[in-house]
């Protein structure tokens, strides 16, 4: 049976219920984060806990709402669960209100929801995206519940039988629909900088102190989407998926040689053993 925590009650997952005033069901009025819990480690929970807080006060509800509670639910709910593997998803909206108003409501009692579900990591070898252009809203930087244009934009790439897809603003790459995109070039390792259209991803920061410890070339910089076929390989990171290898964009383009250079397994395997030891 999976367990949740909804408002610090913990309780099976199909008998919970909300509100359908709730503001996160009527207007995607919330944040959200993902977290992969490995062999009784919560990974990278400082890095967490630091994005949720900034996805909240961009949306000024931080003030209502304690991280220090919502990770004590984490806690209570992973040991209620047994769960030694997981994937941990929390939300936090703001709440319901007893009309339906665009408005802020005058009291806010947010509503914190989070989930464990039983989950282990695994490796993805190569494999194949599309490309489509970004068509999300200006302030991708929040990790927001409003997630309807990723959810149209990953149902295309699955159709095509693609991974994710990675996306482009005027040709310009952004990252993809779940995760954050990357390109290995000439010994180099290029991602788009941080901005408001990207995530900042945690994977990402993580791949990003990897590769300089190993002294990589790491460039932060724009990315033409029409350079990718002549990349040595394109990476996606997130992390429920870890660092997975692009050599194919469909229909019919092969990135590089269409293999994955061993750059790529160091990286991979360092990022492994480092983030098990994350706090
Ligand atoms: N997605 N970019 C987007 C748009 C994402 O949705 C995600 C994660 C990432 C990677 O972030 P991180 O490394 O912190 O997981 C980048 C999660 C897993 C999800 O929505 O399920």
């Amino acid at each position: 049976m999976t367990l949740c925590c909804l408002n610090g009650v913990i309780g099976p997952l199909d008998e919970a219920r909300i509100s359908p005033m709730d503001r996160g069901f009527l207007f995607g009025d919330g944040v959200y984060e993902v977290l992969a819990h490995v062999d009784g480690v919560t990974r990278a929970r400082q890095l967490h806990r630091a994005r949720l807080a900034q996805s909240l006060a961009r949306i000024q509800l931080e003030s209502a709402v304690s991280i220090d509670a919502i990770f004590a639910d984490v806690d209570r709910l992973l040991a209620a669960s047994a769960l030694t593997s997981a994937k941990i998803y929390l939300q936090v909206t703001r709440g319901a209100a007893s009309e339906r108003d665009h408005r802020f409501p005058s009291q806010i009692t947010p509503t914190i929801f989070v989930m464990a579900t039983a989950w282990s990591p695994t490796v993805l070898g190569p494999q194949a995206m599309i490309i489509a252009p970004d068509i999300r809203w200006q302030w991708n930087a929040i990790k927001s519940t409003s997630l309807l244009a990723n959810v149209l934009i990953q149902q295309q790439a699955s159709e095509a039988g693609a991974v994710d897809a990675l996306l482009h603003r005027d040709g310009w790459l952004t990252e993809a629909s779940t995760s954050n995109a990357f390109v290995f070039q000439d010994g180099a390792l290029l991602t788009p900088p941080l901005s408001d259209r990207l995530l900042p991803g945690i994977t990402r920061h993580l791949v990003l102190e990897l590769a300089r410890k190993h002294g990589l070339t790491v460039l932060e910089t724009e990315i033409s989407i029409d350079q990718l076929p002549q990349a040595d390989l394109v990476m996606i990171t997130s992390s429920t998926r870890g660092l997975v290898p692009i050599t194919r964009l469909l229909p019919d383009q092969t990135i590089g040689r269409g293999e994955v250079p061993a750059v790529f397994e160091t990286l991979q395997a360092d990022y492994q053993r480092v983030l098990h030891a994350h706090p």
